[in-house]
């Protein structure tokens, strides 16, 4: 069932732009209109708690900024091993993304809050444990994931959680159904801007992961939006090619960060258009670092793309999920990478697809 792939990893990357299309699909109109949260049947909310680990968590992340970049609600994060920690406000909705459903942090995590608040799962498997005990669940639609890293169902976790956020802010009268439906429309774009930056990260990333493959660790940057990808390029690049690498808001850098720079030093840049940005890729480059950009024309992977006067550009990405392209690069950075090293990317080591000790 590999087909003319390489490994499960190639494939279940080069799926998504046909993944994110059939989601849109499904959802578009439902998401539009309202319907689609409507039919969950769960009671209004003040504020949403995302709970989630891993790969999941960079996704909440991802929908947070959308619930609270387009309808100002506040939104928690509880990273899901740490839900003791956690108190909830009265009109909070749980919202629990776990892939496998079986995530033993996240059904742990359940067991604080399902007795106050509302649950809402978001899962590829809508037979799993999480789903039984959610009080609606919403389906991912990204078929089977073979590789033990999450590619194709970060994606679509984002596209499924950021329709189901515009059709909740559409039915609970946030938005008006104009806005609700510009915003669907941006994310109908989608899957051309995976396919552009897929294959601009095909030509580009090989080179660049050759100048960068002996390096032992490297750093991740963004800002706002971009931040989350940052985080996801880091988990990435760590389980696949057992290097080290950590995700840093780009303006934490001289705070810290920037003593680990060096000559040579790996620094990836999810650059989505946010002007300070610059300032901080250029303090990386004036100590030798190596500066890897994932951004408009002009960047080392120029793969984010934008709606301009009617027809896809590629410059600065500023939708309120951020620049969610940018992630098919990273994975690519962080898949070729392990394979330049010898590692075995679809079962890298010490890892299980589904984690069900706490
Ligand atoms: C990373 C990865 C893990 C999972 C995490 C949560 O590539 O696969 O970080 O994302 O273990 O798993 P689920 O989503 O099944 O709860």
């Amino acid at each position: 069932e590999l087909g003319d792939h390489p490994d499960h990893m190639a494939k279940e990357i080069e799926e998504q732009p046909a993944v994110v299309s059939s989601i849109l699909d499904r959802v578009a109109r439902r998401a539009a209109d309202g319907s689609m949260w409507v039919g969950l049947g769960l009671p209004g909310f003040h504020r949403l708690a995302i709970v989630a680990c891993g790969t999941s968590l960079n996704a909440g992340q991802v929908i947070a900024a959308a619930l609270r970049g387009i309808g100002g609600v506040p939104t928690d994060i509880v990273v899901a091993s740490e839900a003791d920690q956690a108190v909830l406000g009265p009109g909070t909705l749980v919202v629990a993304i776990s892939q496998s459903g079986e995530t033993a942090d996240v059904l742990r995590a359940l067991d604080r809050f399902e007795d106050r608040h509302p649950v809402l799962a978001l899962t590829n498997n809508v037979h799993s444990s999480l789903a039984r005990r959610a009080d609606a669940v919403l389906d991912c639609h990204a078929g089977p994931e073979i590789g033990v890293a999450a590619t194709k169902t970060f994606t679509a976790q984002v596209v499924v959680g950021v329709a189901a956020v515009i059709s909740a802010l559409v039915a609970s009268g946030r938005i008006d159904a104009g806005r609700a439906s510009a915003l669907v429309g941006e994310l109908t774009d989608l899957p051309a801007r995976i396919e552009h930056a897929a294959s601009i990260a095909a030509d580009r990333i090989p080179l660049l992961v050759s100048s960068v493959k002996d390096a032992t660790g490297f750093l991740f940057l963004g800002r706002g939006a971009g931040l989350p990808y940052a985080a996801e390029g880091a988990l990435k690049l760590k389980e696949l090619s057992y290097r080290w690498a950590e995700a840093y808001p780009a303006g934490e850098l001289k705070h810290g960060p920037l003593a680990l720079v060096d000559e040579g030093t790996p620094v990836v840049v999810v650059d989505h258009g946010e002007q300070r940005l610059q300032a901080n890729i250029a303090e990386v480059r004036a100590r030798g670092g190596f500066v890897i950009t994932i951004g408009g024309e002009g960047s080392d992977i120029p793969a984010l793309g934008r709606r301009a006067a009617g027809d896809l550009a590629w410059g600065p990405a500023t939708a309120p999920w951020g620049p969610l392209e940018a992630v098919v690069p990273l994975q690519m950075l962080a898949r070729e990478l392990a394979l330049q090293l010898g590692c075995d990317v679809d079962k890298p080591r010490n890892l299980a697809k589904s984690v069900t000790v706490e």
